[in-house]
């Protein structure tokens, strides 16, 4: 049995939060996509953790914890990952498996995107810069160093081919960059060893097997939908299938083992890097937005931009993904407003529609709200949805009205802790 938990937004749903909450439920936790340009924040007992490559079950002893084949891995961070794991005592070393068909990122692909991204200058993308681009078009282009290379003697004589190869495109780029290769290099190798210290695994053959016992699998992605390279804001995108199919090309499973598809959205959105945001606020609304909901980017830092929630977006991301239950993060970060706009319809080139068209820049696309009641209660304290303010309730109705889909979780704040179930 495998259930699948995305993000239906830009990112930076709170996926994290939520495989942490489930990984009770689980006997594997199987990232599928994306890279260290990932930053799922869990809170639990005070601390805050946050990882970028290693799945989000890893602090439950009872789960494995699966890298997957589509997933991208840099030695370098996925060791600082495991050095802040190490006072935690985790017994890591039995519960997090690296499949061999991950794919590698070297330091020269970092360098590589910076070099993209600087040539592009007031287009550029606003890529994390942590190599995942170049790595994926790697991949693609059949040049790849994937993890069960590195398994081989003769590894480091492809590395230095690769690398000469990125080196000479980094000369291409009309905009110079300063680097060092050497440090990088050193860093590098020796993350390497490290990372040779893990389970490296065939995790199609794996995943097959653990089905047989009966065991349940949890598919986690990273980024989200409206990133995905094909379905996303291209080509304000990420370099992968953040979506449903992503999973089954990601692990290797078949559509038809997955049973529930969970999607996780904010009660708002939210964004960070360039691209269209058709509800982006520049006012104080989402100036506040940010502020109480600490939108900052786990990864890199970066201030994220706000805006109300798009129906039409998220009706598309739950299509695409065949959601199954939607859990609702960040309720808390409402409280407060006296009203709150629902985008429900695009004006787009003068018409009004209910589907993503094709570019949703603000050249032509125009959000219609729908406003409904605000509440002012704190709810970071709740713990039974009895205590709900009843203008919520009417919040998670009409959504749940207008999206078709049950909403099974509400989140009320960072910690494990502050997270409502609900039975619809
Ligand atoms: P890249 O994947 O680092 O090249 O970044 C491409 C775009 O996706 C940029 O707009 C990033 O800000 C965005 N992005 C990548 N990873 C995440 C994430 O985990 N959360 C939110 N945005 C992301």
């Amino acid at each position: 049995m495998i259930d699948l938990l995305l993000g239906l937004q830009w990112g930076d749903e709170g996926k994290g939060k939520i495989v942490d909450v489930l990984t009770k439920k689980y006997d594997i936790i199987a990232r599928f996509q994306g890279g260290p340009n990932a930053g799922h924040t869990l809170e639990f007992d005070g601390h805050k953790h946050v990882l970028h490559t290693i799945p989000s079950g890893i602090f439950h002893d009872s789960a494995v914890n699966l890298v997957g084949n589509g997933v991208v891995i840099d030695p370098v961070v996925f060791k600082k990952e495991l050095e802040k794991l190490t006072p935690y005592k985790l017994n890591i070393s039995h519960r997090l498996l690296i499949s061999r068909k991950a794919h590698v990122i070297l330091p020269t692909h970092r360098l590589l995107d910076q070099a993209s991204e600087a040539a592009k200058g007031s287009a550029k993308i606003g890529s994390t810069l942590k190599g995942i681009g170049p790595t994926y078009m790697d991949k693609t282009g059949r040049n790849g160093i994937r993890i069960g290379d590195i398994e081989a003697p003769d590894w480091k004589e492809k590395y230095r081919a690769l690398r000469d190869k990125h080196l000479q495109m980094i000369e291409n780029y009309k905009v110079a960059i300063d680097f060092d290769l050497d440090p990088l290099e050193q860093e590098f190798f020796d993350a390497v060893e490290t990372l040779k210290s893990l389970q490296f695994i065939d995790s199609e053959h794996y995943l097959e097997q653990q089905q047989r016992l009966g065991k349940r699998i949890l598919a986690e992605g990273a980024q989200g939908s409206l990133l995905d390279i094909d379905f996303g804001t291209y080509p304000y995108v990420t370099s992968s299938n953040t979506t449903a199919a992503g999973a089954c090309t990601g692990l290797g499973i078949a559509p038809n083992r997955i049973q529930k598809v969970i999607g996780i959205f904010k009660a708002y959105t939210t964004r960070v890097g360039s691209g269209p945001f058709p509800t982006e606020l520049f006012d104080e609304n989402g100036i506040t937005l940010g502020r109480v909901g600490n939108e900052f980017g786990a990864t890199t830092g970066r201030a994220r931009r706000c805006g109300w929630l798009d129906l039409v977006a998220l009706k598309y991301a739950i299509t695409v993904n065949g959601v199954t239950e939607l859990n609702m993060m960040k309720a808390d970060v409402l409280s407060g407003f006296p009203s709150i706009e629902v985008c429900t319809h695009y004006r787009y080139k003068g018409e009004l529609i209910d589907h993503l068209p094709f570019d949703i820049d603000s050249k032509y696309v125009e959000p219609v709200y729908e406003t409904l009641k605000g509440w002012n209660a704190d709810l970071t304290g709740l713990n039974s949805l009895d205590q709900l303010p009843h203008e919520l309730n009417d919040y998670i109705h009409y959504l749940e009205t207008a999206l078709e889909v049950p909403i099974t979780i509400v989140s009320v704040g960072p910690d494990r802790s502050q997270t409502l179930f609900r039975n619809s």
